[in-house]
């Protein structure tokens, strides 16, 4: 916890020409100052720095936001670790809450186990270019395969003596802690001898309560995102069947494994780049990439990708490329995996190697300039892909064909934006050759009764809240567990359109009519459009952030200018601006789908659906919550008189929902 007069002293310090200046060479212009873009590639310059606004701003990919904010996305950094940062920059000291005793302790263990995981990498690699067995077994395999001297050194791949002890006996030599050689998952302790021989094929010196984990094996050092050793994957030089092809660290305080990413430290700074993350099954297959110079690469390790290792991707972007082998057998069994990418608000691509070939075996095959054109002209997006694999297995099968219209919607259903739900079953209605409202009434099932479920397992109305079901298809529930529900979503919603496109011009029909009686179009910002759109029924968004927010609208509007998210980024008040950052950071914006344009819908269109389904969303919320009210009312024994009110409004209330229920159909529909 940073305090709040510190973090005030660091935003008054840092400069955000300053700061900037660290990454980007910066000239001036004007009053301003431009440089090449340190979060996307380009040869001219559009990226700007206004020093007088505090803030940068970049018209090629549209990433924005202060000093504290440049930190962040250039460093990967969460809010508290950017202050941090600048303040050592600015040598501003900071009073953090102190940690406890265990708390200390723990961090201590922690930093022992890098510690001795650093000694292993160290002895691994040494074993590699020192030692004749190291040199003839270990260096000989990574040539034969291929692998280049720096590439090898990259990765810091090393070699295991084959002896059952040797590790273990270097690193206590050494003067490293057994207790940590354990922790570490280096070593392994044996309660007695008996037992330690018993557990292997060969014998072992009868004194030792220990053996390595690794010996005679090819070394992969696994690392964190900030290049640190947690972990190691061993793999064998035998052929036989018996052993194991790999043998890798297991759990410990350290290495949890699925949060990991094999190669994530190597690729961190290319995936931002591209904007892109391919993902790959093995550690061979990122190296192999990484030599052909491709380094947004990596790999999931054999496992099927879980959600904390697709959080971890997040950080850098939004863009997923799954890599198969031609021969995968387990592309469908795949599908369940990438639902949970798509869960996630992702968007993911999927591209399939020739017959044989997985990505080692090809990079090594084709040059680099082939690779890369190869995995940019065949890339598919996955629901289309998806789609059409499976179209192939239904011929003309009705009931196969049925199944796979539910099967596909499924995912589409995970998919937490409404905008992009509805660009794909678009897309399928065309792929499927079925009508678009026969999917949508599938989605609309699927999403109530995933709603629903939701709703019955919540742990906590906050948990239920973090659920994106603003706007469109779910027939919301009128309660919640405890208490009446609230369009805390739908205001969020709201807000998030305000933000980010608020500045955005649309064009509409005005109320006034041509001589032809022909409806006139105007020229009007988003802004004022929800403005408009909200204050006509009177409608004031209840959670105070939102209602600040939207208020800053109403008043710049009112000065004839319409702020963008920049204007809230720099915010005085701190919760405006990180809600804004959080708003502008949301997985999806209108822009990514033109950059990646699967899709061929202008954005305007977009933009209008979604303030529309926005805001009918609200209305139609409010709706239910007066409904609500009403039914609670008549439960507490109201008068004869009293209830007949309550039984006529609440009937104009219903009829009122229903108008607007349709409504949102037909935009859907749309
Ligand atoms: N893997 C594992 N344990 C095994 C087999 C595989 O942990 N017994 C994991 C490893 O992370 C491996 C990945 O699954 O990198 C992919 O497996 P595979 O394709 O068999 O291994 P490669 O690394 O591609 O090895 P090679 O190219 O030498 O066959
Ligand atoms: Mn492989």
């Amino acid at each position: 916890m940073i305090h709040k007069e510190d973090i005030d002293k660091i935003f008054e310090a840092a400069r955000v020409e300053d700061v900037v200046a660290d990454y980007v060479t910066l000239k001036k212009r004007g009053v301003n100052l431009i440089g090449r873009c340190p979060f996307h590639d380009e040869k001219t310059p559009s990226f700007y720095v206004s020093p007088a606004k505090g803030i940068y701003k970049c018209f090629g990919c549209g990433k924005g936001g202060n000093a504290v904010n440049f930190v962040m996305e250039k460093e990967q950094m969460t809010y508290p670790e950017a202050l941090r940062t600048l303040a050592k920059k600015y040598n501003i000291e900071i009073v953090e809450e102190e940690q406890t005793p265990e708390q200390i302790q723990s961090n201590n263990d922690r930093e022992s186990l890098f510690v001795v995981s650093a000694f292993a990498q160290k002895n691994f690699t040494e074993n590699l270019y020192s030692t004749d067995e190291g040199k003839s077994i270990g260096l000989g395999y990574f040539k034969e395969r291929g692998f280049r001297e720096d590439i090898i050194q990259k990765f810091q791949l090393g070699y295991s003596i084959n002896n059952r002890t040797a590790f273990t006996d270097a690193a206590l030599a050494n003067g490293y802690k057994f207790e940590y050689l354990v922790k570490a998952g280096l070593t392994i302790e044996y309660k007695n001898e008996q037992e330690a021989i018993q557990d292997e094929t060969e014998t072992v010196k009868a004194e030792h309560k220990f053996l390595d984990r690794f010996w005679g094996r090819v070394m992969f050092p696994v690392h964190n995102v900030s290049g640190r050793v947690i972990a190691f994957g061993g793999r064998t030089l035998r052929t036989d069947k018996k052993t194991a092809k790999y043998i890798n660290s297991p759990e410990t305080e350290i290495y949890h494994k699925s949060d990991v990413l094999y190669g994530i430290f190597h690729a961190k700074a290319d995936i931002i780049r591209q904007d892109n993350c391919l993902l790959v099954e093995g550690y061979t297959d990122v190296i192999s990439m990484h030599q052909a110079g491709i380094e947004n690469v990596v790999a999931s390790s054999g496992t099927s990708l879980t959600a904390g290792q697709i959080k971890l991707i997040r950080r850098y972007s939004n863009n997923i490329t799954i890599l198969y082998d031609g021969d995968s057998a387990g592309i469908k069994a795949s599908f369940r995996g990438i639902d949970l990418i798509l869960e996630e608000g992702m968007n993911v691509k999927v591209l399939l190697f020739p017959d044989n070939e997985d990505p080692d075996s090809y990079s090594k095959r084709v040059t680099s300039d082939e690779l890369k054109a190869f995995i940019k002209d065949n890339s598919k997006d996955f629901i289309s892909f998806k789609t059409n694999l499976l179209m192939g297995d239904v011929k003309n099968d009705p009931i196969k064909k049925a199944q796979l219209i539910k099967e596909i919607v499924e995912s589409i259903a995970l998919i937490p934006e409404a905008i992009y739900r509805s660009v794909y079953i678009k897309e399928c209605s065309r792929i499927m050759d079925v009508e678009e409202t026969v999917l949508l009434s599938e989605l609309n099932k699927i999403r109530s009764k995933k709603f629903n479920d939701k709703r019955n397992h919540a742990q906590s109305p906050e948990q239920l809240s973090s659920e994106n079901t603003s706007v469109d298809e779910v027939r919301i529930v009128e309660k919640k567990e405890h208490g009446i529900a609230d369009s805390e979503h739908q205001e969020r919603d709201i807000i998030r359109l305000l933000i980010n496109y608020g500045s955005k011009i649309v064009q509409v029909d005005s109320e006034d009519a041509d001589e032809d009686g022909k409806l006139i179009p105007i020229d009007i910002s988003v802004a004022e459009l929800i403005i408009h759109e909200l204050q006509h029924d009177n409608i004031i968004l209840e959670n105070v952030l939102y209602h600040n927010v939207f208020n800053e609208f109403v008043q710049q509007i009112e000065n004839n200018s319409v702020p963008d998210f920049n204007y809230f980024t720099n915010h005085e008040n701190v919760e405006i601006c990180s809600l804004t950052v959080d708003l502008i950071s949301s997985p999806y914006t209108l822009s990514d789908w033109e950059k990646h344009s699967i899709f061929i819908t202008k954005e305007e269109d977009i933009i209008k659906q979604s303030m529309n389904n926005a805001v009918y969303a609200l209305k139609s919320r409010r709706l239910e919550m007066m409904i609500g009210d009403i039914q609670k009312q008549l439960k507490e024994n109201p008068t004869e008189e009293e209830m007949m009110t309550l039984m006529q409004t609440q009937f104009q209330l219903l009829q009122a929902k229903k108008e607007f229920n349709k409504l949102l159909g037909r935009i859907i529909v749309k």
